[in-house]
């Protein structure tokens, strides 16, 4: 029965055979010394209500997913990973090489400057959460994501659901038009305190680490936004 509750946690149908079903428990002996009965298997991540899926079936179901071609170019999905009672969550846009090879968001040098951006208003990667818009490596990272983004948006919007953080910061235009669905620019969106409409959740834009790490001239921008950041979670004598 423990395989049933997996597989019901990753969305999959169960369909016993008519033929096989016994009287008396409704499931048939099995052959070949497998204790499970006979069950044809209907993929149904389809369904975009996940609505009753806790950390740990919303993470196998993330990490089955095949909704999207981007699951053929990918070592692991990445499912986000810190504090699951943080205040703050932080939202990039796609796992790099580095993360897809070690199944963590922000571990190669994008997620070294985060790490020091964070550090600088005394907040460390343990206090917050992290994670992606996407969930799988884009193979091609020029390519536009946005009807993946789209379909892995539904794992993102229940992590909110169970995370229920005080204030999101989104990295990236990626991260920013998908959650606000909106085709505002980055610069458009940044300075001003949006809302994460399905769940309420205040939101501050800024830019991406990695565009930072190509576009050093904006990261007196990115502090600004780092600075609205702690002030809009209350926590301005942090600042150094
Ligand atoms: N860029 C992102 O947006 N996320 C990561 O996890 C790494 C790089």
């Amino acid at each position: 029965m423990r395989q049933q509750a997996y597989l019901k946690a990753m969305g999959i149908d169960i369909w016993f055979r008519r033929e096989v079903l016994t009287e008396d428990t409704g499931i048939s002996p099995v052959q070949d010394g497998i204790s499970l009965p006979e069950i044809d298997v209907l993929p149904s991540q389809g369904s975009d209500d996940l609505s009753g899926l806790d950390w740990q079936a919303l993470q196998i179901r993330v990490s089955t997913c095949t909704l999207c071609e981007l699951h053929q170019g990918r070592t692991q999905t990445v499912f986000g990973a810190g504090n699951q009672q943080a205040d703050l969550l932080i939202i990039g846009e796609a796992p790099g090489f580095d993360e897809d090879r070690q199944g963590e968001a922000f571990v190669g040098p994008a997620g070294q400057l985060l790490n020091a951006m964070l550090k600088a208003i005394k907040l460390n990667r343990q206090d917050v959460y992290s994670t992606n818009v996407l969930k799988c490596l884009p193979v091609n990272q020029c390519e536009s994501k946005s009807q993946e983004a789209t379909l892995c948006s539904r794992y993102l919007k229940r992590q909110i659901e169970l995370l229920q953080p005080r204030l999101i910061l989104a990295l990236g235009q990626l991260a920013a038009q998908n959650l606000l669905q909106s085709n505002n620019s980055l610069t458009e969106l940044r300075g001003q305190l949006h809302q994460y409409a399905p769940t309420r959740t205040p939101m501050i834009i800024s830019y991406h680490p990695a565009d930072l790490l190509q576009t050093p001239a904006n990261k007196g921008k990115a502090w600004q936004d780092l600075l609205f950041v702690q002030r809009t979670l209350g926590n301005p004598d942090k600042a150094d």
